[in-house]
């Protein structure tokens, strides 16, 4: 299935054609070069102050740790996630070197985890950016530090055919992608 973004003007073929399926195909396997690209894609955002507050947490399908990562997210995730080929944890540093706390780098991962999801793209793969998470339990699985938060996970897979999904997942599959348009969101400016 492909839902390419409809815009006024052309924009990056990655950009235009990313989405996040929920289909995949249980039998892919994401090759080592592939895995690698992705995350060098995901090491060379930008970052406020070049802090790079990221660190990933990749696993393979068929992995115990895929298994675990599986089992750390909320119910609705756990029944589409598991056909993915690869699962990869974005954790942030929860504070500054001085120990200050450090909002600004959600912003960051948000800005690594773009760059992630357009190389995968790029390679003719998807990523689905997924929130839902027990914290807690993520934190146990990947062994975290307490000075990291885990934030984002990218399922990252080859697109099947939606019928391979049921129920919500199926649903939300079907549904073509929306968003608001630009005379609604652009306050000012507006070419
Ligand atoms: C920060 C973030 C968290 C998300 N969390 C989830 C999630 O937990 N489960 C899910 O199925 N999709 C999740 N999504 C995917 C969004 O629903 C999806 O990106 C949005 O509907 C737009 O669709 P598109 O990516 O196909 O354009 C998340 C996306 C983002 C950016």
């Amino acid at each position: 299935m492909q839902k390419t973004a409809v815009t006024a003007a052309a924009i990056a073929p990655a950009l235009a054609e990313r989405w996040s399926p929920r289909a995949f195909d249980a039998t892919h396997t994401a090759s080592q070069h592939e895995l690698l690209s992705i995350l060098e894609a995901g090491r060379w955002a930008p970052s406020a102050n070049n802090m790079q507050p990221w660190r990933f947490s990749l696993a393979t399908r068929g992995s115990e740790l895929f298994d675990q990562i599986v089992g750390a997210l909320t119910g609705f995730n756990q029944a589409w996630v598991p056909r993915a080929s690869a699962v990869l944890v974005i954790s942030i540093k929860n504070q500054r070197p001085d120990g200050e706390p450090y909002p600004i780098a959600m912003l960051d991962a948000g800005l690594t985890a773009q760059n992630m999801m357009i190389q995968t793209t790029e390679l003719g793969l998807s990523a689905h950016p997924v929130a839902g998470m027990v914290h807690e339990d993520m934190r146990k699985v990947l062994d975290l530090a307490d000075d990291l938060d885990p934030i984002l996970l990218l399922a990252i897979g080859k697109v099947a055919p939606a019928d391979t999904l049921e129920g919500p997942a199926y649903e939300r599959e079907i549904q073509p992608r929306v968003r608001h348009e630009l005379d609604d969101i652009v306050l000012h400016g507006k070419p």
